[in-house]
């Protein structure tokens, strides 16, 4: 998960990593009291919204002074920043610059290892100065039971080669971001600002930090960090039922059982729409092993309310849970829903005790339901009518 800049801010504050002083405001009347509140002085109106590049967007605005700070929010609150609107904005004081650096930590995934990079030259082009002036950015490998400490610190601070008046405050800043970094569980944590003020002091300006969803059971209180607004609703519903679900742009729903089957079913369905003006997969659900009718209900509740929905393929492969389970679970599953089960559902049942499987289904000869027993037909047969239900 990512972070807002502002709440960034927050863990880095917690944590002792120097930054400024900054309020969040959803309105320009906010955005004045902000400035107010932070002494009427020069403040800095920051975009909200997770992605880079939103001072060359214009998302970064400097402002006089209150009256100026309202101004600068009523241009910058309901701007499109690559796709992301801005609902709030971030008043902060205004600093003034000396000198501008780059740090960052993050999970290397290639090379098993944790990496630090930091670079004398920081601000709005780090990605530029990485491809045109690699050297001027120091990459340091971090073992994950030793990393930041003094030794760490201070070599990091060598290879990119800070001058000798900020190494220990800077080697100071980057331990605490260590411990951001850890104690948070993050796979990422970046600074970009890191700045020197004309004061002399090392700061935090701007921070991005990614939680690493994985350990959130470590962590109850950043449930509260969760965007839920921008959550879609169906992924939001999904997630409270503890479904694996993915909301996609297409028009045949898809049910299975096993990520590497989901996973291939989107890519037959894929395949077979072609033939059918272009039809495509709606979503991933992976409903796990041993599914039992309620999680059969409760995948299927979540995809019929998706109103891009035309058809539904149901594609089980029965191990643990043998396919005469799972064909229990469909029929059960349809009669929980009643009503609101209203769109043509293809099934195909393969694998431990498929046969029982197939005759359950045939018994109970629900009209919506159609049993074909090869993938390749089933996506075929569930492509054509989505394509026939949305014409
Ligand atoms: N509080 C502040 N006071 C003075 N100048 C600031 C302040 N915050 C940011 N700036 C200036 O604005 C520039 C851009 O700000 P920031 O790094 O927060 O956004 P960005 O880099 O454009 O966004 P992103 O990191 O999303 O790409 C900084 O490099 C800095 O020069
Ligand atoms: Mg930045």
């Amino acid at each position: 998960m990512d972070l807002f800049e502002y709440q960034a801010r927050d863990v880095f504050a917690a944590h002792g990593v120097p930054v400024l002083d900054g309020r969040v405001a959803a309105t320009p009347e906010e955005a004045r009291a902000a400035a107010e509140a932070l002494g009427g002085g020069t403040v800095v109106v920051k975009a909200q919204v997770k992605t880079g590049g939103r001072g060359k967007a214009g998302g970064v605005k400097l402002a006089h002074g209150p009256d100026e700070a309202a101004a600068r929010a009523g241009e910058i609150l309901g701007m499109d920043i690559k796709g992301h609107a801005v609902h709030r904005v971030m008043v902060a004081e205004g600093a003034s610059i000396a000198e501008e650096y780059y740090f960052s930590v993050l999970l290397d995934r290639a090379n098993r290892t944790y990496l630090a990079m930091a670079s004398k030259e920081g601000g709005m082009e780090i990605e530029q100065l990485a491809v045109e002036r690699p050297e001027a950015l120091a990459r340091i490998p971090v073992d994950a039971l030793t990393g930041i400490d003094d030794a760490k610190a201070a070599e990091i601070v060598e290879a990119a080669g800070f001058d000798a008046e900020v190494r220990e405050q800077v080697a100071d800043t980057i331990k605490k971001l260590w411990t951001v970094f850890t104690a948070e569980d993050a796979t990422l944590v970046e600074v970009n600002p890191l700045i020197k003020s004309a004061d002399g002091r090392i700061i935090a300006l701007d921070g991005k930090v990614t939680l690493d969803e994985n350990a959130e059971f470590r962590h109850p209180a950043h449930a509260e960090l969760v965007d839920v607004a921008a959550t879609d609703p169906l992924e939001r519903k999904a997630k409270e039922m503890n479904l694996n679900y993915v909301k996609l742009d297409g028009e045949v729903g898809i049910i299975g059982n096993g990520a590497g089957l989901v996973m291939s079913t989107l890519d037959v369905v894929a395949y077979a729409g072609e033939q059918f003006g272009g039809v495509k997969p709606a979503n991933f659900l992976d409903i796990g092993g041993g599914a039992s009718a309620q999680v059969m209900a409760n995948g299927l509740d979540v995809i019929l309310n998706d109103t891009q929905v035309k058809s539904v393929f149901v594609n089980v492969f029965g191990g643990i849970t043998a396919c005469d389970e799972v064909a229990k679970g469909i029929v059960s599953a349809l009669g929980i829903l009643g009503d609101e089960a209203s769109k043509p559902l293809v099934v195909r049942l393969d694998g431990n005790n498929v046969e029982e499987g197939r005759r359950i289904l045939d018994e109970a000869a629900h009209p919506l339901v159609t049993v074909v027993d090869t993938m390749d037909g089933a996506a075929a047969k569930a492509a054509e009518l989505a394509s026939s239900g949305k014409a």
